[in-house]
């Protein structure tokens, strides 16, 4: 069984058969998604999904690319959303310096703020990290992240990187960009971390993999990662899905 740990079901790309989509999830070995959120806008429409699918559990948090207009009282909305008992982890949170659509300042600001309300509320943290290695670390250090716990999405850093991120207890997921043809440093962590701590994703719609590459993504195309994953390992594809489907129920608190 296989365990999608970030997808966006909520996206507008999935308005023309997101149902039909959704419900033929189990059919094809998918046993639970992860449905990570990018602004509390999005909130009562991944709350939809939720409700109307058991196999779906939701992300609350801020993507730094929506940070720029933030206020105190979105901190007081985001824990008040998290509490709704399908929500297990605070996210995406964390910096794109790629894109750099909000001030940087403004950005680390609000990443810290909401990996501190992840440990008041005793939840992990989903992070997203573009360009912004040294940053990013810096704050998860400072804010003591160890006491929250979570993953790294898509994970682009070095070994040196992971090692420090496994030191804080945190998981590492792989997704599309581990199955494309100039992938070499993903493929080069995915051989180094610990098989405890991989998770799998396909931040749905985004980052198709091989052989999909360019088409719209979903979960059904989650197995193709298990499967570089494995040839990686040395391993069959069952395996690296059975085992990396109880890390993410481990790292979201579902057991
Ligand atoms: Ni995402």
């Amino acid at each position: 069984m296989l365990f999608d740990s970030h997808a966006h079901y909520n996206d507008k790309k999935f308005d023309p058969d997101r149902d039909e989509l959704l419900s033929s999830m189990p059919e094809n070995n998918v046993g639970l998604i992860m449905n990570s959120c990018s602004s509390l806008d999005e909130v009562p429409l991944i709350f939809d999904i939720c409700e109307k699918y058991p196999f779906v559990y939701a992300s609350v948090g801020i993507h730094p690319h929506e940070v720029e207009n933030v206020t105190e009282d979105d901190m007081t909305r985001l824990k008040e959303y998290a509490k709704n008992p399908k929500v297990r982890a605070i996210g995406e949170i964390g910096l794109d310096y790629y894109y750099d659509f909000s001030p940087r300042d403004v950005q680390k600001k609000w990443f810290a703020r909401q990996v501190e309300a992840a440990k008041e509320l005793n939840m992990p943290v989903i992070i997203h990290d573009r360009d912004a290695h040294k940053d990013c670390m810096d704050i998860l250090r400072d804010c003591n992240v160890s006491e929250a716990g979570g993953v790294f999405h898509c994970y682009a850093g070095s070994v040196d990187m992971a090692r420090e991120i496994l030191d804080w207890g945190m998981y590492i997921a792989f997704g599309g960009t581990l199955t494309f043809k100039n992938s070499v440093r993903p493929v080069e962590v995915a051989r180094y971390v610990p098989l405890d701590r991989i998770v799998i994703e396909t931040d749905s719609p985004y980052l198709t993999p091989v052989p999909h590459r360019g088409k719209r993504n979903s979960s059904l195309y989650v197995h193709y990662v298990a499967e570089k994953l494995a040839e990686i390992r040395g391993m069959s594809a069952e395996e690296i899905e059975n085992i990396t489907y109880e890390n993410a129920k481990r790292c979201f608190k579902m057991e």
